[in-house]
């Protein structure tokens, strides 16, 4: 970092891999990307030429360990995330590291215990709502008394279509992932208990899903409702309410304006996650930079992370038995402070 810029190599060139090397190389000031890395060797050389020629490895380790390489954005599969933000941690590199922290409760542990044995927090979690101007604003307003305590969470997540079958367990670690750790973060406290209920997408197989729905309980006596709609046959949409003691909140969740026109008013819905977050990830990108500039991190942690997947573990333990399931509680490391998000 000898003139201060950042130099970023990312791993995974697929859609959220793209559009985080698209932000790094040509909107987010203080970071070159220098590297790329994809199985999809002809996909990491297009994007490689796209963004200004950065060095197309044939590894994610060989990438993390260049010292040309100086931090690291991980956006492969889910099932890589916890060897390459091992690896990043252990060669002492900052790293953005793509939800969730690998495919269960004991690869969050294992990149948990890495980041804690070097002392330092070096990963930040790609858990970008907490980066969103509207989920900043209803934090904001909580956090400034508006509503009183908060009582009820209430999140809304739905895709338009999702066409491969999809199992619960999945949609909880892959997806539902985001909405444990907006009410987390957005309640100010953790989860005590989760039931799960789902259902079925296609009939000859019983854990496939196209709705699941999580009731959570929280350690001083919040609740919350998260609802995860494979199919809404609308459009991608995330809809967030916080009930308080005096008032709710609730997000805008859309972008467009209101079309009044031929007797009807009409709003557009994004298709997906990359146009409904394209500000999030941006300004999710800028702050990781800025934090890694000054060797630090910044955002979601390895804790927050870790605990989405507790709470993500307990849901599929609830699956299974048909009831709640308690998430025991667990002393937080010294690492990431006392309370709250961090
Ligand atoms: N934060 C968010 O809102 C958000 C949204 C979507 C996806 N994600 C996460 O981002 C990650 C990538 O998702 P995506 O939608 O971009 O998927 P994608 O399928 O579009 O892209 C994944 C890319 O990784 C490549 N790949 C596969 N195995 C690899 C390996 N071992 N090493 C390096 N590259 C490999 C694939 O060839 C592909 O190009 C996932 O972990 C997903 O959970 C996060």
């Amino acid at each position: 970092m000898a003139d201060g810029t950042l130099r970023v190599g990312v791993v995974g060139t697929g859609g959220m891999g793209g559009r985080h090397a698209r932000n790094l190389a040509h909107r987010v000031s203080g970071a070159e990307l220098v590297a790329v890395m994809d199985v999809d060797q002809a996909r990491a050389n297009d994007l490689a030429g796209e963004c200004g020629g950065a060095v197309v490895f044939d590894s994610g380790r060989a990438l993390i360990s260049d010292p040309r390489v100086e931090a690291v954005l991980i956006a492969s599969p889910d099932p890589t995330h916890a060897d390459l933000a091992v690896a990043c941690i252990e060669a002492g590199k900052p790293v953005l590291c793509e939800k969730p922290l690998g495919v269960d409760i004991e690869d969050a542990r294992r990149v948990l215990d890495a980041e804690v044995a070097g002392g330092r927090k070096l990963v930040q979690v790609g858990l970008m709502r907490t980066f969103d101007p509207q989920h900043t604003a209803l934090k904001r307003a909580i956090d400034a008394g508006e509503i009183g305590r908060p009582l009820l969470f209430r999140g809304i997540h739905t895709h338009w279509r999702v066409e491969e079958v999809r199992t619960a367990v999945n949609v909880i670690v892959n997806s539902a992932v985001h909405d444990i750790h907006s009410a987390r973060w957005l309640m100010g406290d953790d989860v005590a208990s989760v039931y799960t209920s789902h259902i079925v997408d296609v009939p000859e197989q019983p854990e496939s899903t196209r709705l699941v729905l999580l009731q959570l309980t929280f350690r001083c006596g919040g609740l919350a409702s998260i609802e995860v709609n494979l199919d809404s046959n609308y459009g991608y949409e995330v809809i967030v309410e916080v009930s308080g003691e005096m008032g709710t909140l609730r997000t805008p969740s859309l972008e467009s304006p209101i079309l009044r026109k031929g007797g009807g008013a009409t709003r557009a819905v994004e298709p997906d996650w990359l146009e409904r977050f394209e500000v999030a990830y941006r300004i999710e990108a800028e702050a990781w930079v800025r934090a890694a500039r000054a060797g630090g991190a910044t955002g979601p942690t390895v804790w927050d992370g870790y605990a989405a997947m507790r709470v993500a573990e307990a849901a599929e333990r609830s699956l299974a038995t048909g009831r709640a399931e308690a998430v025991p509680d667990e002393p937080r490391p010294a690492l990431y402070g006392k309370t709250g998000s961090g």
